[in-house]
């Protein structure tokens, strides 16, 4: 027997440090916080995902009372990106909340599983790594490929 160690790569940093165009994209992520339908938990989660042409969409977490029908803000941005401009390749995703208080939260979060394999879809569908970055209000997380987010994936059969 012998053990596997798998390294994930993840820079941390204050947000005031994103780049001009990380700056913009999580604007629009915590713009989409706002649109939000978070009726039952009161978190409201926003994603804005950029195109390899500069195009940006953005999202937000739809939530329904039987809980499983709704969907996560990343997602909600990422199936519409998908969609809505099939020949573009997703270059970058933010991600932003705000709490049941209404404040962004100070640590950012990170994807669920299901968008973390939706993640890892795109990039294999357009060949194309996906920056993620998370974005809370005292600390940034940027993730350079779903890859170290999703070790040990599953994407063939
Ligand atoms: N949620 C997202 O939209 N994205 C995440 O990364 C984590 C969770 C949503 C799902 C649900 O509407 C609410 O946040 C609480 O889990």
């Amino acid at each position: 027997m012998k053990t596997l160690t798998i390294t994930t790569n993840v820079e941390e940093l204050h947000p005031s440090e994103l780049s001009e165009e990380q700056k913009t994209l999580a604007d629009h992520a915590v713009r989409a916080t706002y649109r939000s339908y978070s009726p039952y938990s009161h978190f409201s989660v926003g994603a804005a995902v950029q195109l390899a042409d500069g195009t940006i969409v953005s999202g937000s977490n739809q939530e329904n009372v039987a809980f499983p029908s709704g969907l996560c803000a990343e997602r909600t941005a990422l199936f519409y990106a998908n969609s809505r401009y099939p020949d573009q390749p997703v270059s970058r995703l933010c991600i932003a909340a705000r709490d049941d208080k209404g404040r962004l939260t100070d640590s950012p979060i990170s994807p669920c599983g299901s968008c973390r394999q939706a993640l890892l879809e795109t990039e294999l569908r357009y060949k194309n790594p996906i920056e993620i970055v998370l974005v809370g209000a005292n600390s940034s997380y940027i993730i350079h490929s779903i890859h170290d987010l999703l070790p040990l994936c599953f994407d063939s059969f």
